[in-house]
């Protein structure tokens, strides 16, 4: 399998501490990551691309993605395969939840963007969330009251399919 770009931005270090879980999965540095504090620029580098963002705000994506979206829009995703990951709180933000995961999902709709990695919405409490499609995530989500073993059960049952996609 070609290298995989992991791109995440984060404010509570949460969602960087989700991502280097991914290593457990990918144990022969396959994983590359970039906190996208410092740009996207070398998502061009990549095919196989994993994008993770806590949400902010009213289901919005954090800060430093906030900065890097329209470079996204730009960029040409053509062959290339994108994988999502969301964190969130389900019990505090309402119709909210994951919202910013909806966000990154979108650009890469409207960029007709390869996009694999849905996930079955079943196990949560939230209200209502934007990053729901076809009754589906449109990524792999992480809500901040999971434990340790959930993140990585949830985590490796993702990973098994998104590997199947992965070039
Ligand atoms: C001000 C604020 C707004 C938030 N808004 C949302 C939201 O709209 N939807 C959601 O699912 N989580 C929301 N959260 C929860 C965060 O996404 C969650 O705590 C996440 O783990 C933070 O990730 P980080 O530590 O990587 O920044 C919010 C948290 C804060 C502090």
């Amino acid at each position: 399998m070609e290298k995989i770009g992991v791109f995440y931005g984060t404010t509570g270090g949460r969602t960087e501490a989700v991502v280097k879980k991914l290593q457990n999965f990918f144990p022969n540095n396959e994983c590359e990551f970039f906190d996208v504090a410092k740009g996207i620029s070398e998502i061009k580098n990549f095919n196989n691309i994993i994008l993770a963002t806590p949400s902010y705000g009213a289901g919005e994506v954090q800060d430093d993605w906030a900065g890097n979206l329209s470079d996204l829009e730009s960029l040409d995703l053509s062959d290339k395969t994108f994988a999502l990951i969301g964190v969130g709180d389900q019990y505090s933000f309402g119709a909210f939840y994951v919202g910013g995961l909806r966000e990154l999902y979108n650009i890469l709709e409207n960029k007709e963007a390869h996009v694999v990695g849905f996930t079955e919405n079943s196990g949560y409490e939230f209200d209502d969330s934007p990053a729901i499609k076809d009754n589906k995530f449109v990524g792999l989500v992480i809500d901040d009251s999971f434990t340790c073993d959930e993140v990585l059960k949830r985590m490796s049952a993702w990973v098994q399919e998104i590997k199947k996609e992965f070039k």
